[in-house]
């Protein structure tokens, strides 16, 4: 019998305190999918995680001056804290530094070891540490990593070594029998063409530089390689190598790993090898998704562009991030994010295509009927176009889905959308409504837009559960059989009840909102360039000895007087109180301080400097004030007694 589980994972995620907008659009993805086969019937396992060992996060730590074990402990709650925001319904969450992961990476390392598929050589070549990756000279280009085009460092090491170049005529043959293994299609032949045509090399799957990873169990100075250790998570967290195997009994082979492209390598190479080599069946597909960019480029960390997901859900809600993410790109293409474009989806497609259907039809039922309107099945050409166009878009919906065409999904939906506001405008409810002879046609075309919009509510539920649910809310539909896939019939709820509600998206005044985004950026830029400034100290002055600094004879004086300099913005001219004596001084503070605020006041006053001229004023002396560049602060000292000394 045909099992019905469909084990779907995401990449476990290097753990960060910055998660972008990027690392979003993966696991969003993948729990469309998901939600999408739990509402099939399927019996869905959804793993997602943390990749947590390697030189990376080691060197982080040691820059932090904390354990790798503190920094990943502080850090993975925060990607938790995000997927739980965004909504996603994973079933597991696996984190490498779990002990049994540990244990059963070492139970893989032993069993590959045993077989003779692991050996111990020496590695000369280059390392990649943020992409984790080793590299030949010739794999180089222009002597920077191939993957992320940065600096690679000189390895050498003796290490042990896995034999992926006696599994490679098997992996083209498994290739060649099973053309969907990876998708889409180009991602493979870019895996034919660079990595396995030209020759597998045997893989370096130990460390010794660092001791932040899973020790090798046959020679504990090593460290199992982070890809090894990471790709086994897929088995691991379903228990294999564990005293309880049922659930990687149930869920093994993986029906989906959801993947980035950069990634794709060690999925279709890497990853089959190693199940082969441990007599474990293949993943049934690899997807390899493209990067969502911005733009400019890439979003990364290093260069400060990255955008939070956390911020835009704050500010435009999860569900039309999601929206966003999942219908903007086309699936396995790159794409960009720029905040003009998710407003336009917002108003275009949330605001005005679905909102306004929802809230004309919900309203009219109300005005028209006191929001009560039954099944009618007389249908005319009109009603019958809407109702096949359902159909028809539950088909197309569903095939999209299975080819992980996210946006045609939903795009199907919205056509349905578009359909039933294009039926308002032809059966006219407000013109039907004068003729009291037409009563029971405006009832049935209003049953129509509710029975429309069910539709559409059970369709988007997969990409925005909880939009779906406050449709179905204002539908007055609250029985769960009129929620799910098998109540994608026309007429599977007999009668509607509805009640307005909130609108579901506010409508974005796009122009105002960049102005405001481009106000806010430009204040964050201000407050880090002088938090910036502010941080770099101005170098000290040579040494001076003990009876230099006491020839500055620093007084007590007490500001009698105190006006601008004409035709200066700068200057201050005050008459001070030495107790002995009054001089007269000129400083430099008016743009902090106004002559009212320097009366009466005690400042420090150097009391034995030449006198010289400023705008023309003399100024026999000079007060002190301290500044940071940008803002001054005279140095007060009220309560002494004028001509007092100071050390
Ligand atoms: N730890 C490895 C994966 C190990 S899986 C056995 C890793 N982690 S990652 O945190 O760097 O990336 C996680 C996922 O986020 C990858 O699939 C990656 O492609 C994806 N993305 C990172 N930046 C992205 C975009 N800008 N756009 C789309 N996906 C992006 O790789």
């Amino acid at each position: 019998m045909e099992s019905n589980k469909f084990y779907i994972t995401t990449p476990i995620y290097y753990p960060s305190d910055k998660l972008h907008i990027g690392h979003a659009y993966c696991t969003v993805s993948t729990d469309m999918m998901a939600r999408y086969k739990r509402m099939r019937g399927f019996d869905v396992m959804f793993l997602t995680g943390t990749d947590e060992h390697g030189q990376k996060i080691a060197r982080i730590a040691e820059e932090k001056g904390v354990t790798p074990q503190e920094y990943v402990d502080k850090i993975v709650a925060g990607v938790r804290d995000l997927w739980k925001l965004l909504n996603i319904s994973n079933d597991r969450f696996i984190r490498t530094t779990d002990e049994q992961h540990k244990k059963a990476v070492q139970k893989i390392f032993q069993k590959l070891y045993d077989k003779g598929d692991i050996y111990k050589s020496t590695y000369e070549g280059w390392y990649c540490t943020p992409c984790e990756s080793f590299w030949t000279d010739h794999q180089l280009v222009d002597g920077k990593c191939p993957d992320c085009g940065r600096p690679v460092e000189l390895s050498h090491e003796e290490n042990y070594f896995f034999r992926l170049s006696k599994y490679q005529d098997r992996l083209v043959e498994y290739f060649e029998q099973n053309p969907e293994f990876c998708a889409p299609k180009s991602r493979l032949n870019e895996m034919m063409n660079n990595f396995i045509k030209p020759g597998l090399d045997d893989l370096c799957i130990s460390r010794t530089t660092f001791d932040w990873g899973v020790k090798v169990p046959v020679d504990e100075k090593h460290v199992v390689y982070v890809w090894l250790d990471a790709l086994s998570n897929y088995i691991t967290a379903m228990g294999y190598g564990s005293d309880d195997e049922s659930d990687f009994n149930k869920y093994w082979p993986a029906d989906i790993h959801m993947v980035g492209k950069e990634i794709v390598r060690f999925h279709t190479i890497i990853w089959p090898i190693m199940l082969m080599a441990l007599d474990l069946p293949l993943p049934k597909k690899v997807f390899g998704h493209g990067w969502l960019l911005l733009e400019g480029g890439k979003m990364s960390k290093s260069k400060g562009n990255v955008v939070d997901p956390v911020v835009l859900c704050e500010k435009y809600s999860v569900d039309a991030i999601r929206y966003f993410l999942l219908r903007e790109v086309p699936f396995g293409s790159d794409g960009v994010f720029s905040n003009e474009s998710l407003f336009n989806r917002i108003n275009s497609d949330l605001a005005n295509d679905l909102g306004n259907l929802l809230s004309r039809s919900v309203a009219m039922t109300e005005k028209y009927f006191e929001g009560k309107v039954p099944e009618n099945r007389e249908a005319d050409a009109l009603d019958n176009e809407l109702i096949d166009l359902a159909k028809e878009v539950v088909a197309k919906y569903e095939e999209n889905m299975e080819n992980l065409l996210f946006p045609n999904a939903l795009t199907e939906a919205w056509r349905l959308i578009s359909r039933a506001n294009k039926y308002i405008d032809e059966t006219m409810p407000w013109a039907l409504i004068k003729d009291e002879a037409k009563h029971a046609r405006l009832a049935q075309v209003l049953y129509n837009l509710c029975e429309a919009l069910r539709i559409a509510a059970v369709l988007i539920t997969p990409a925005m559960p909880d939009t779906a649910e406050r449709m179905f809310e204002q539908l007055g539909v609250s029985d769960a059989n009129l929620k799910n896939w098998e109540s994608l019939t026309w007429g599977a709820c007999k009668e509607y009840a509805v009640k307005k509600g909130e609108a579901l998206f506010p409508r974005i005044d796009i122009k105002a909102e960049l102005e405001k985004l481009e106000k806010e950026a430009e204040e964050r830029e201000a407050a880090a360039a002088k938090a910036a400034k502010a941080a770099e100290v101005e170098p000290f002055k040579d040494e001076i000895k003990f009876d230099d600094f006491m020839n500055v004879d620093l007084r007590v004086a007490k500001v009698l007087s105190c006006e601008p300099v004409p035709k200066s913005k700068k200057l201050l001219k005050m008459q001070v109180d030495l107790g002995s004596e009054t001089r007269q001084v000129v400083s430099g503070i008016a743009q902090w301080y106004k002559p009212e605020d320097m009366i009466g006041k005690s400042v420090i006053f150097v009391a034995n400097l030449a006198p010289a001229k400023l705008c023309g004023v003399e100024s026999q002396g000079m007060i002190l004030a301290a500044d940071d560049g940008d803002d001054a602060k005279v140095l007060f000292v009220d309560g002494l007694a004028p001509g007092s000394t100071i050390r």
